[in-house]
């Protein structure tokens, strides 16, 4: 039976120019080279220059998408941005990006997922695009975490970075089945019993304040491995596919130890895992964009490929979707 499908139709990225390695990390903090390669497969990460604010990364972004895609901004109908460090408390990161991409139509707004966040910006475009509201949706995860960071805490001020990804969604009709191209299944999950495991001790109506990311991170990263198998298994099992099926896992970067532990679990061999999270560390909502950007460049991603993007984060928030490019 046929039916609306939402294919990727381009993708795009940016990365902040300057570079803080491992070895300057060494200067700021009681922390060493090896300890972070060895715990994280973090080596450097990009920061956001002074005069940089999210929606500039996110526009950079967006402009390489849509010229992927062969669009124009016209084209655009809907803007998503997955940001957990948005310019201003409000208006919404998005409808910067809309005012700055020169668009005057349709909408724009902002989801908030954390490290989850495009995985929830992605299922929520793909259900604007079933249910007929929209065309082609600008969804994009960008972040300036180094804004958030304490930088005297070593256990977090070493694992994150700033960046931007893009990707252009588009309605297209398919079959109905497996063979279509675009979104297959998505599967969307929070917990909001383990805020404090991962959280930014500031906000509007507590202290009025920006406050400093803070975590947990042995628990964060128990909780990660077991929620993002058990999610994956859940797509797979949505569109009655198998680990063998799947040809590329585009995961959140957090640590290289937590996707190899879930490519492990899953029984997905280590080469079908896009990492990049030796170059541009926890990105949070713009890792998997900027992964899925550089696999889909240097050509390891191709048509008809099955693949799966997976993330955890804050909340806990977790989810996977699963489509063919
Ligand atoms: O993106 C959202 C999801 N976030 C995540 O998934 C992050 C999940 N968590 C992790 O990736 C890991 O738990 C970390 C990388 C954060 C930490 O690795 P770990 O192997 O769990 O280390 P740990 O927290 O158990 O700390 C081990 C030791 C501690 O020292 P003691 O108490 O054993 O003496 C820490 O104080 O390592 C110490 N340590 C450091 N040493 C050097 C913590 N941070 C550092 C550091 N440099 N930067």
């Amino acid at each position: 039976m046929a039916a609306i499908r939402s294919i990727v139709s381009g993708t795009g990225s940016y990365l902040p120019e300057k570079i803080l390695t491992n070895k300057n990390m060494e200067e700021m903090v009681d922390t060493s080279d090896e300890w972070i390669i060895e715990r994280t497969g973090i080596k450097q990460r990009h920061i956001a220059a002074d005069d940089q604010v999210t929606s500039d990364l996110a526009v950079n972004a967006a402009n390489n998408a849509l010229d992927a895609a062969g669009m124009t901004a016209d084209d655009i109908d809907l803007i998503v941005v997955a940001t957990s460090s948005a310019d201003q408390t409000f208006p919404s990161t998005a409808t910067t990006v809309q005012r700055k991409l020169g668009i005057t139509r349709g909408a724009a707004f902002d989801v908030q997922a954390v490290c989850s966040g495009f995985v929830y910006a992605l299922t929520t475009a793909d259900n604007f695009i079933k249910a007929g509201q929209a065309q082609n949706v600008l969804v994009i995860g960008a972040e300036i975490f180094s804004r958030l960071l304490d930088w005297e805490d070593r256990t977090t001020c070493v694992l994150f970075g700033d960046g931007a990804g893009a990707v252009v969604l588009s309605a297209k009709e398919g079959e109905g089945n497996n063979d279509d191209q675009g979104i297959l299944a998505s599967r969307i999950h929070s917990d909001g019993r383990y805020n404090e495991m991962l959280y930014v001790d500031g906000g509007v109506a507590s202290t009025g304040t920006i406050g400093h990311l803070r975590m947990r991170g042995r628990e964060v990263f128990r909780h990660a491995v077991k929620n993002l198998a058990s999610v994956v298994g859940e797509v797979l099992g949505d569109t009655e596919m198998t680990s063998d099926d799947v040809d590329w896992i585009v995961p959140h970067q957090a640590n290289k130890r937590i996707l190899d532990g879930t490519a492990r679990k899953l029984k997905i061999a280590p080469e079908k895992v896009v990492v990049t999270v030796d170059k541009h560390a926890n990105t949070s909502a713009a890792s998997i964009p900027l992964a899925l950007d550089i696999a889909v460049r240097d050509g390891r991603i191709t048509r008809g490929d099955v693949l799966i993007l997976e993330a955890m984060g804050g909340g806990f928030t977790w989810g996977a979707c699963l489509l063919r490019w």
